[in-house]
């Protein structure tokens, strides 16, 4: 029986591993992760970390604005306050902790600018900031006595009432969390781990689309085990499309080209070499994220091409190559010079506003349950979130979950009930695993032609009765045959496209990243999606 279980290694999860530690130096803080410590989105954040710390030119009041403005109308104002102000001594704590962010020759922070920002206020470490805050975490974690990683642990399922026998529906308002079952991937064995207190901080979803910049476990699992436990997620039609991923047909994930470059003064263009914003938005190339990638979507379409480009050959050489090592060295290895060649680019998936849905403390609707990072819905985004402003939520939200836990901790009781051992009877050994894999391509698919960045009530009927029979014909498979995590990730994949196509269907109007062509305007009141 653990006291506190973690599960994900990303920044949310181990930040508050590293806390809990340090506050509970008697009890073993246990982190579960279903592939290597550091597979995760955070190790492929570029650009870096929004935080007001200029405060001749910058303020809090600012940055509290530009969030609002690309939340259009769905942020929780409380919650922004709350993120953007906690947020400078959180990256304090980062900081402590060994990340290194870059500074200038007179030791002030060098500070980037992305799309919808007013202001320069990106911390960065090169194009590389998520690789450098993980091995510092990781480090830091390594050296922690009482913090254990177990990796290739994937979780399949939350304990709760359900598993002794309880009946529970969408509206029971008592539900526990009680532990999870997991499957090891070392000794392909479920476990059942039981746990005073569950803090999910598993991270996003991208891989249900074609395109991508998400790694491989980006597969919406933590999201799908709320929803399957009748716990309440939120706001899941915001789905922010990255502008520029790198256009490299058959290759997944897509390299993210980070925003900071348009902030450097790269431009989109035309094949013909027009300047592709010019007839969109007044920013141009560095207009808010959803504006851009709709703009990219739409030239495609209009066009019939499959990429435009990223102009960056009139930027200052020693200084893209100062702040984009890595973009620079990537371009080249797939033969493009950026000093000579225009970048082609693609919108791509690449951020999950909503999730599963929490208070100001992380706390679900399922108690004893708690939510951080990309898969919460805290209210920070609200319909499309400003640039760099997650990392920030993962740490704000992770201090919060943790102070809220040293209260809650000392309370909890756990039941004298015995909670079953999986049950595995009545399954066998896939035949093949083809279909599998063939129904992941299918739901991409689906996903991309139908529920991508440019909606219509048509599309989205379409997708809920393909995503139905994949549904089916994968439930009979989970019945019926021994679990793998491909079996496991599809299951979670279709859940999560069943609820971002199920809330957009709701929504009958456009805004913020949810756009479709039957309601091209704003309702009259902004109201979130609860399911
Ligand atoms: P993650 O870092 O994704 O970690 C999730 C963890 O959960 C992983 O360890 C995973 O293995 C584990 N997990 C998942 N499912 C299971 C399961 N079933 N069982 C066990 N373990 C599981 N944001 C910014 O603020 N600034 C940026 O510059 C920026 N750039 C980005 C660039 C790219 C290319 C991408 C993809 C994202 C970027 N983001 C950026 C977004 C940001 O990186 C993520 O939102 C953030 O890192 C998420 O952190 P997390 O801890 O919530 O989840
Ligand atoms: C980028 O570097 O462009 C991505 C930043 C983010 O998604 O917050």
């Amino acid at each position: 029986m653990a006291d506190i279980l973690i599960i994900g290694s990303g920044i949310a999860g181990l930040s508050l591993a590293l806390k809990t530690a340090e506050k509970f130096p008697e009890k073993k803080i246990l982190v579960l992760t279903k592939a290597n410590e550091d597979d995760s989105n955070t190790q492929y954040a570029q650009g870096g970390i929004a935080v007001v710390t200029d405060f001749q030119k910058d303020t809090f009041e600012k940055h509290i604005e530009d969030t609002l403005i690309a939340g259009d109308g769905l942020c929780n104002e409380k919650i922004v306050d709350i993120v953007i102000r906690e947020g400078r001594q959180r990256v304090d704590e980062l900081i402590n902790w060994g990340t290194n962010f870059d500074k200038g020759d007179e030791g002030n922070y060098k500070l980037g600018k992305e799309g919808g920002h007013s202001e320069f206020r990106v911390l960065h470490h090169k194009d590389i900031t998520g690789w450098e805050i993980e091995r510092a975490l990781l480090e830091k974690v390594h050296q922690t006595k009482n913090i254990e990683i177990s990796q290739h642990h994937f979780v399949i399922d939350l304990l709760t009432q359900h598993h002794l026998g309880r009946i529970i529906t969408r509206v029971t308002e008592d539900i526990q969390c009680y532990g999870v079952y997991v499957l090891n991937l070392k000794t392909n064995q479920i476990e059942k781990i039981e746990s005073k207190i569950v803090v999910l901080a598993t991270g996003g979803f991208g891989q249900i689309y074609r395109a991508t910049t998400n790694p491989s476990i980006a597969t919406g699992d933590g999201i799908a085990m709320v929803y399957r436990a009748k716990g309440r997620v939120a706001n899941l039609e915001f789905v922010q499309f990255h502008p520029t991923a790198l256009y490299e047909p058959g290759v997944s994930p897509n390299f993210l080209i980070t925003e900071a470059v348009r902030g450097d003064g790269a431009i989109l263009r035309t094949k013909n070499g027009s300047d592709l914003m010019a007839n969109y938005d007044a920013r141009g190339s560095l207009a808010p994220r959803d504006i851009v990638a709709r703009a990219i979507d739409n030239e495609m379409k209009k066009s019939g091409e499959d990429h435009m480009y990223l102009d960056c050959r009139h930027m200052d050489k020693e200084n893209f190559l100062h702040h984009f090592p890595n973009i620079y060295e990537k371009c080249k290895s797939v033969g493009i010079d950026v000093f000579k060649d225009m970048i082609p680019v693609v919108p791509a998936a690449h951020y999950a506003c909503g999730g599963i849905n929490v208070d100001a403390h992380g706390r679900t609707s399922i108690k004893n349950l708690y939510a951080c990072g990309e898969c919460s819905n805290t209210g920070l985004h609200g319909a499309n979130r400003l640039a760099s402003n997650s990392l920030l939520e993962a740490i704000v939200f992770s201090h919060r979950i943790f102070e809220d836990i040293c209260k809650a901790l000392p309370t909890i009781e756990f039941p004298n009930e015995q909670f079953p051992e999986w049950n595995a009877d009545g399954t066998s050994d896939p035949k093949e695993m083809v279909i599998i894999t063939q129904s992941i391509k299918e739901l991409k698919d689906i996903m991309s032609s139908y529920v991508g960045i440019v909606r219509n009530n048509a599309r989205l009927r379409r997708a809920q009765e393909r995503l139905y029979l994949l549904f089916k014909d994968t439930e009979e498979l989970y019945e019926t045959t021994t679990i793998s995590p491909q079996l496991l990730e599809l299951r979670n994949m279709i859940t999560i496209g069943y609820l971002i196509t199920r809330s957009a269907k709701l929504r009958k109007e456009s805004r913020g990243l949810h756009y479709t062509t039957d309601y091209p305007e704003h309702a009259r009141v902004a109201e979130g999606t609860m399911l």
